[in-house]
């Protein structure tokens, strides 16, 4: 018997790289679903996947799911611009449709593994714990917990498990369209340094650098997401590396990596809310998912650095 696997925001970042993996498994079809909002058809080049331009809480896509079309679901749409300040849409598209997605996939008895975020913390004192200092700063955080919120109350009455994953800062290959969105660029700050380090600019900072984040390679994020189509029950969970580090150090290994010297210019930061030291406590994603991260920052960004370097820019799994 084959399996269907639907994947919304499929044609960004995350959802292609998760796209692409599945496709990968024996007996798997996969549908993406996006409204290319900020998602990208160049993900999908390489990826032999069924594709569906719509909203992801479409009336007939809400059907199939409530009808049993898939064996689980990978939601990952949302509005991903954390500078995005508009209250009721932000709700809308990635709280409300994920109500709507649950209430579907309740009747069916459809497994669920959903993006949630670091965003959840705001600025709370790491390392970060689930169901601690969930104190969001912007209303993209509060956007993914009230998700987690919604999520919980369905426990006890979901037929199959709901995973939330709350992703750190996530980096690896398949984000370069974040970069190329007229105006804001929201990919992470290992591209935007690595461009700007290839382009013989200086790489930029807020003074001094030294604002600590934890960091985790995509292949760790994808191993995390398959590892959730068998976990036994539901749950929120930390998906990070579990070790903050500087952007001082990105740069850093940048510069070893490409061989070159760099000299930073440190700027004052202009943003009133910043995050400035997050660190996933990993230890509930282990008793849940039975996964742990593995990519070090050097030997992720060695691995994205080098893909990047050949002009790789679709998912990992179609490198
Ligand atoms: N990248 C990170 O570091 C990070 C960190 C924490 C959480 N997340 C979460 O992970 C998920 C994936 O993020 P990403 O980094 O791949 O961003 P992305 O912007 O590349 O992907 C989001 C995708 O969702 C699509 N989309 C948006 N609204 C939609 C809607 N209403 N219906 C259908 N499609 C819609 C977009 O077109 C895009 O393809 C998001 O839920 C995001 O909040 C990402």
């Amino acid at each position: 018997m084959r399996e269907r696997i639907l994947v919304t925001g499929g044609a960004g970042y995350i959802g292609s790289n998760i796209a692409a993996a599945l496709c990968k498994r024996p007996a798997t079809d996969v549908l993406v679903v996006d409204d290319f909002s900020s998602g990208d058809w160049r993900n999908l080049v390489h990826v032999d996947c069924e594709v569906r331009a719509c909203n992801c809480d479409d009336p007939a896509l809400l059907d199939e799911i409530a009808d049993g079309a898939f064996s689980a679901i990978y939601h990952e749409a949302a509005i991903t611009d954390t500078t995005v300040m508009n209250q009721r849409l932000m709700i809308e598209a990635n709280t409300n449709a994920f109500a709507m997605l649950l209430e579907a996939s309740s009747m069916s008895g459809t497994r669920v593994v959903y993006a949630s975020s670091a965003g959840t913390y705001g600025n709370s004192p790491a390392p970060n714990k689930v169901g601690s200092g969930e104190e969001p700063e912007n209303i993209y955080g509060f956007s993914k917990l009230a998700m987690d919120r919604i999520a919980y109350r369905w426990y006890d009455r979901h037929p199959a498990p709901l995973i939330g994953l709350r992703y750190f800062n996530v980096f690896g290959p398949g984000e370069t369209h974040k970069n190329e969105r007229d105006g804001n660029k929201t990919a992470s700050m290992i591209l935007q340094l690595y461009e700007q380090m290839k382009s013989g600019r200086n790489p930029r900072l807020f003074k001094y650098g030294e604002q600590m984040r934890d960091f985790v390679y995509i292949r760790d994020v994808i191993n995390a997401n398959l590892a959730a189509l068998n976990a036994p029950r539901s749950g929120v969970c930390n998906v990070g590396s579990g070790q903050a580090r500087t952007f001082n150090d990105i740069v850093h290994i940048t510069a070893e990596t490409l061989g070159i010297d760099a000299k930073i210019e440190y700027m004052d930061n202009p943003h009133t809310f910043y995050q400035n030291h997050t660190e996933a406590d990993v230890s509930d994603s282990h008793a849940l998912l039975g996964w742990q991260p593995e990519w070090s920052l050097e030997n992720g960004m060695k691995e994205y650095i080098t893909l990047l370097e050949k002009g790789h820019r679709g998912p990992l799994e179609t490198a």
